[in-house]
């Protein structure tokens, strides 16, 4: 089986390199892990062998899974790389000297969050990543605890490919790809923006911006949560923050948590902003689910971590006092350019 199983890759290393298609790549994922496909074939292959045998065995095809499914997403990172070369060599180059006529532009007030906060965590030890937009069923929900049919989709559904390949519902997706290429320890911070299938209000957008942020090493702790996340809230509004824990349910985390900052409005004393609470409700957050370390290949029994998903809208929201979040993909330049010039 061993062979067999080497077999199999090497034959699938060889087709996926010389893939240049959708299609193709399409394809060829439908031939390994399809329903009918070869990996299939082989789990069905493994009642012939002894219990020792199916255990060994068992443990490869799913090394192999991983693998196949990790070539195939660079595979798909590679042929959107190309896309998006071949689109851009086909932009016209303006006349420079008609730019510089032009009035300077300003930063948009995401832009400006993103990298006050990228700034506190980068002297924290954290480094700053960057994934594509698009991403896979496995990374966005599968490697998360997410599986097929699980009701959490419900409130994730976006926009498809005709791929397969989603638009990123939520920055989480990136989780996977980090743990594996850093193994632990590891510290890092990766914004995006996200999009969903949404009516929109005053308070929700089809495409709004998130940053997730990672730590994990042996023993890390939900005080070192605490501590991260009151740092770098204290930093952004530069004032003593106070932060509170509720239990919050996502698949990915165990325990999970809301966390709260006390309003900043009323000082905590309970206003039409926080609706009388004293508290607003900031980032989901919560000690990494077992299985997702395992997914990323950390080992769960020598390492821990921690794990929040911070509204970089709606921080920029409570830090500027923007109080409709469809301003932000409005264009509109006198509203958005108020907060600071180049
Ligand atoms: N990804 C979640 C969402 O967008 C938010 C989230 C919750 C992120 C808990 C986390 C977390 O990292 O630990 O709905």
């Amino acid at each position: 089986m061993d062979n067999i199983i080497k077999e199999l890759y090497d034959d699938f290393i060889g087709k996926v390199q010389s893939v240049t298609s959708f299609d193709n790549l399409e394809k060829l994922r439908i031939e390994y892990l399809g329903k009918k496909g070869k990996v299939s074939q082989l789990m069905r292959d493994l009642h012939k062998l002894s219990v020792e045998g199916k255990k060994n065995a068992g443990q490869l095809i799913n090394k192999l899974k991983s693998a196949i499914q990790e070539n195939l997403s660079v595979c798909a990172e590679h042929l959107v790389a190309t896309e998006y070369d071949r689109c851009i060599a086909d932009v016209p180059i303006y006349d420079e000297s008609l730019i510089v006529e032009k009035p300077l532009g300003s930063y948009h007030p995401i832009t400006l969050i993103q990298r006050t906060v990228e700034e506190i965590f980068r002297s924290m030890g954290f480094t700053i990543e960057d994934y594509p937009e698009i991403v896979d069923d496995f990374n966005c929900f599968q490697a998360l605890n997410i599986p097929e049919f699980h009701p959490a989709r419900d409130m994730q559904d976006t926009y498809y490919l005709s791929t397969g390949q989603l638009l990123k519902t939520h920055t989480s997706a990136v989780q996977n790809h980090i743990m594996r290429k850093y193994g632990s320890p590891l510290r890092a911070v990766f914004s995006s923006r996200c999009f969903r299938n949404e009516s929109t209000d005053a308070s929700h957008e089809n495409t709004f911006f998130q940053m997730e942020g990672i730590m994990i090493d042996k023993g890390i702790s939900i005080s070192n949560l605490i501590y991260f996340m009151k740092t770098m809230l204290s930093e952004v509004f530069k004032c003593n923050v106070l932060v509170r824990l509720r239990p919050g349910f996502f698949p990915f985390v165990e325990p999970g948590f809301e966390l709260d900052i006390n309003c900043l409005i009323c000082g905590g004393k309970g206003c039409p902003s926080c609706k009388g609470s004293g508290w607003l409700e900031l980032c989901p957050c919560g000690m990494i689910h077992p299985k997702v370390l395992e997914y990323g290949e950390i080992d769960p029994e020598e390492n821990s971590g921690f794990a929040f998903g911070l509204g970089l809208t709606r921080l920029s929201m409570m830090k500027y006092g923007i109080k409709d979040i469809r301003t932000f993909n409005s264009c509109d330049l006198k509203a958005m350019s108020q907060f600071t010039n180049l």
